[in-house]
């Protein structure tokens, strides 16, 4: 399971398991996570966590537009949090990483390591070196080769980093993590995992992320993401349907669909087909996946993201694909503390899978 640490942040990686939270920063919310593990090591407790909504300019096209707006969210949702901790991981979204799988001699000192992994970096980074935030971490032995290791780089410009951390600060609160989204979420899918058949040894299982205007298709197999896509449909363009065809706000929608309480023809006249058209996406997605490996099925389904509790979504994907489907929830198997409603996390968890992650780094520093 690759975990990346963009160096600024270096000193803290001598720190033992430093209490911390998770906040995932997205387009459309900032979520944020609070773990900690249960005694005798029986598993996490889920402390608490918060949803808070981002004003719309907030993000411009995946890109942090308004920093302010960001930042005063984050203080929000951390005062409504009611935690005492304010050292946080972030992630940043795949598009703003690099990564590249490099072959180095085995049996190098680190600070040797160190040094070739920078000037192997320079390589396949297309930014200066100085401009950049870099990381490794060394996955073990090459293949079929006991004299090279396989090194993972990860590299993203400082800038991705920089405007997190500044947002933070502004709030209050102190990056100690910067991770990678996808590895974020592959952490918190050990959870999911967990709760297959099996743990899903050997199998395929399709992540499913449908956001708010993102949908990622993530296929992974034991533990390791073997395809990735990502593809521009989520809930906002429901939600704008919403808003045309009924004549509400953008956030009288966003209420609306996310209470039920619509027009009678809403289901048949919005809804189905919004519904149709993702579980064709959705169909396709794999088809891509199939001819593009020597897979031609996968095992699993599993719907993450704020989409993926649409009423009836897991039905019709399951039909459609013929593909036992379940909706994520990272928490399922840990113990909630009594400040969480177990009813509400059921509609929030599948939208929590990379705060989630982020907020197991403070178990598993690296
Ligand atoms: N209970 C619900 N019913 C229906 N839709 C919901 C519900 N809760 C959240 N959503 C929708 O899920 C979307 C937000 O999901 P999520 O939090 O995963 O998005 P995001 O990570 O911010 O976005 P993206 O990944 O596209 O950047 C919104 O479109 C929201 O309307
Ligand atoms: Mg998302």
């Amino acid at each position: 399971m690759p975990k990346v640490n963009f160096d600024i942040l270096l000193d803290f990686i001598q720190t033992k398991a430093q209490p911390l939270i998770g906040v995932d920063i997205s387009s459309s919310a900032v979520k944020l996570v609070e773990l900690s593990q249960a005694p005798k090591n029986a598993g996490y407790v889920l402390e608490r966590y918060v949803i808070e909504a981002l004003p719309k300019d907030a993000f411009f096209d995946g890109n942090i537009n308004n920093l302010d707006a960001l930042a005063e969210t984050m203080q929000r949702a951390w005062v409504r949090m009611g935690t005492k901790i304010k050292n946080i991981s972030v992630a940043l979204p795949s598009a703003a990483v690099i990564t590249k799988k490099i072959l180095l001699p085995a049996g190098m000192s680190d600070e040797d390591l160190e040094y070739q992994v920078e000037s192997e970096a320079n390589q396949y980074i297309p930014f200066a070196l100085d401009e950049v935030n870099l990381d490794f971490q060394v996955i073990g032995l090459a293949p079929g080769n006991e004299e090279e290791i396989e090194v993972l780089l990860a590299a993203s410009r400082k800038a991705n980093v920089i405007d997190r951390v500044a947002a933070a600060q502004a709030a209050g609160l102190k990056v100690a993590v910067v991770d990678a989204e996808p590895y974020a979420a592959e952490m918190a899918f050990t959870q999911i995992c967990a709760q297959l058949p099996e743990g899903a040894e050997d199998k395929c299982v399709a992540l499913i992320d449908i956001g708010a205007s993102v949908m990622n298709v993530n296929v992974m197999r034991n533990g390791q993401s073997i395809y990735t896509r990502d593809q521009q449909i989520g809930g906002e363009q429901l939600t704008l349907s919403i808003q045309s065809q009924f004549g509400l706000s953008a956030e009288q929608a966003e209420f609306a669909k996310r209470n039920g309480n619509l027009p009678d023809n809403y289901e048949s006249d919005v809804l189905s087909p919004f519904r149709d058209n993702l579980v064709m996406e959705i169909a396709r997605a794999l088809q891509f996946f199939f001819t593009s490996s020597q897979y031609n099925e996968v095992d699993y389904i599993v719907l993450a993201g704020g989409s993926a509790v649409l009423p009836g979504l897991d039905d019709a994907v399951a039909t459609r694909t013929q593909v036992s489907t379940m909706v994520a929830n990272p928490f399922a198997l840990m113990t909630l503390s009594s400040r969480v409603k177990p009813r509400q996390l059921q509609t929030d968890a599948p939208a929590l899978i990379v705060a989630c992650g982020l907020a197991m780094r403070r178990f598993d520093p690296s």
